[in-house]
């Protein structure tokens, strides 16, 4: 811990320590108000409502920042690196890839990686274009958001649901995909029939006041598309095999209107819910230029200077007066010496390296599971899909082994374009990741082309595929944390006795998101700050 700078700091801090065994934290918090003491009361607030630390805070307390080393330059780590830089902290940052931002990973051409397999890949994607094989979208609400307007990372939208884009699911029998806007008519159309006609039928006379009913069926025409006899037909909201065009061009509907057994039989609505996920409702945005735009800012507010990549850890001892934490760099072996310590790397990482902070954190890291995904972006020399689909961004759902497709959202209508041939989990990620790069695109082709047709391997110019339990130094995608982040089991990692300090999405509600590293990030770093402004 740095010294006191502040010679009468003894004294106020004991006649606060008495307050606090008096009157339990909160009269001793309170006492610290009345004294004026305001920045230190803020830090205990700042648990529940996150507010920046600053270098004010420490002006009445006779403390100063303390040197704090961070293990992994993920979000997590970059974070708390650059909320404890706003107090003066003097954080050290140790990184094992080359590159900060450990899953917001964005591939441009020229970038190379060796996967745990030993497959190695370089990049050939033609300039200003890219693949975010981490995080590829954000919602309005998360704080990433915010990171990036503070940070000056200018934003776009990022289509993740689009009418035009498909559905495909041949193990219900289809040949040929339909677009969302079709299958939702349909779907929506059909649930409405058979919901009007129920209430028309008394089905639901006992929960249903004779006024609800009547506004139900009001509802139910208007919402499925249902003519007079509350039957679905189809309609506009299909779509059409001619558009409206002028005077002479009424448009040709789409024909075939499936029946309501085939609609269901297709299984297509399983795919809309999706889009009522408090995650990921549009709108949704991405940073201009790729992901990795918010590592690297955080790095250079950071400071270049903070961050060691390259750096592999290998011990991490708690000396009780300080943190040592050991590591690699090249064929170097170097020791950072700190008053505290983060740990953000992922917890399936963490619980490899030595370390002395008992068992209870051993058993915590180990009990968070990590799970798999994959994405293969697929550069081609024309954005066909704009031309000959008309689909502008947003995302194809199939049933294949490839899951998602998805259409850039960037550099509409120029020449060429990377779309997603895969974004998979699980085992699906995994059996890809068995197979040579090459052999991922042949595999991953030959799905696209039974959608979108041959243009899917005509026009391909290179591939580059990414698969994160396949990682080295991540060996995750994502995890899973049994019972949530605030389970009991977790409690070393969230209340440190020692002063190792842990932070990821994996501590966090929103698994899997920046948000959730940023959020964890500010809360590790609010206790920190409590800590050294207190002890
Ligand atoms: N947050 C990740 C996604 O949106 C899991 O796909």
């Amino acid at each position: 811990m740095t010294q006191l700078q502040n010679g009468s700091g003894g004294s106020r801090r004991a006649f606060l320590r008495n307050v606090g065994l008096s009157g339990g934290a909160g009269a001793m918090f309170a006492t610290m108000g009345a004294l004026g003491l305001a920045p230190t009361a803020q830090a205990a607030q700042r648990e529940r409502s996150f507010q920046a630390l600053r270098p004010g805070d420490f002006a009445l307390t006779g403390r100063a920042a303390a040197k704090v080393v961070i293990v992994g330059g993920g979000i997590a780590g970059l974070a708390a690196a650059y909320e404890l830089g706003k107090a003066g902290y003097d954080c050290t940052v140790l990184e094992a890839r080359d590159r900060t931002g450990g899953r917001n990973f964005t591939v441009r051409g020229g970038d190379s990686t060796t996967d745990l397999y030993g497959h190695r890949q370089t990049a050939r994607f033609a300039d200003g274009h890219y693949m975010n094989a981490g995080p590829a979208r954000l919602p309005q609400w998360m704080v990433t958001l915010d990171y990036c307007r503070e940070l000056g990372v200018p934003v776009e939208v990022f289509t993740n649901v689009n009418a035009d884009a498909y559905l495909y699911n041949e193990s219900a029998g289809m040949t040929a995909p339909v677009r969302y806007r079709t299958a939702k008519a349909d779907v929506y159309g059909y649930v409405s029939e058979l919901l009007a006609k129920a209430t028309d039928k008394g089905a639901l006379d006992e929960e249903l006041t004779a006024a609800d009913r009547e506004r139900l069926v009001e509802f139910l025409k208007d919402y499925g598309e249902l003519g007079d006899t509350l039957k679905y037909e189809g309609g506009e909201r299909r779509g059409y095999t001619t558009v409206p065009g002028a005077a002479g061009t009424p448009g040709v509907l789409l024909g075939d209107v499936p029946t309501a057994s085939e609609v269901f039989a297709s299984g297509v609505g399983r795919y809309f819910s999706f889009e009522f996920g408090f995650d990921q409702a549009m709108l949704m945005f991405q940073p201009v230029g790729g992901m990795d735009q918010i590592p690297k800012a955080l790095t250079r507010a950071i400071g270049a200077h903070r961050v060691r990549t390259g750096a592999v850890v290998s011990d991490i001892t708690d000396t009780g007066s300080g943190v040592s934490v050991t590591y690699t760099q090249g064929s170097r072996r170097r020791v950072v010496n700190a008053d505290y310590c983060i740990g953000a790397l992922p917890p399936n990482i963490l619980a490899k390296i030595p370390h002395n902070l008992g068992s209870g954190v051993q058993s915590a890291l180990e009990a968070i599971t990590p799970s798999s995904a994959a994405k293969i972006g697929l550069e081609y020399r024309s954005r066909w899909w704009e031309l000959d689909h008309r689909i502008y961004g947003g995302i194809t759902e199939t049933d294949q082994d490839v899951a998602h497709i998805w259409h850039p959202s960037y550099g509409f209508h120029g020449e060429r374009g990377i779309v997603i041939g895969y974004y998979n989990y699980s085992a699906n990620a995994d059996s890809y990741a068995r197979l040579t790069p090459k052999e991922r695109e042949k595999r991953a082709v030959a799905v696209g082309v039974k959608i979108y047709g041959d243009k899917y391997r005509t026009e391909l110019a290179s591939s580059f595929s990414h698969h994160w339990r396949q990682t080295p130094h991540l060996e995750a995608a994502w995890h899973s944390t049994p019972g949530g982040p605030d389970d009991a089991r977790y409690k070393p990692l969230n209340e440190p006795t020692g002063r190792v300090y842990f932070a990821g999405d994996w501590l966090s509600y929103t698994d899997a998101w920046q948000h959730g590293a940023f959020t964890s990030a500010r809360r590790a770093v609010t206790a920190l700050h409590a800590r050294v402004l207190s002890s």
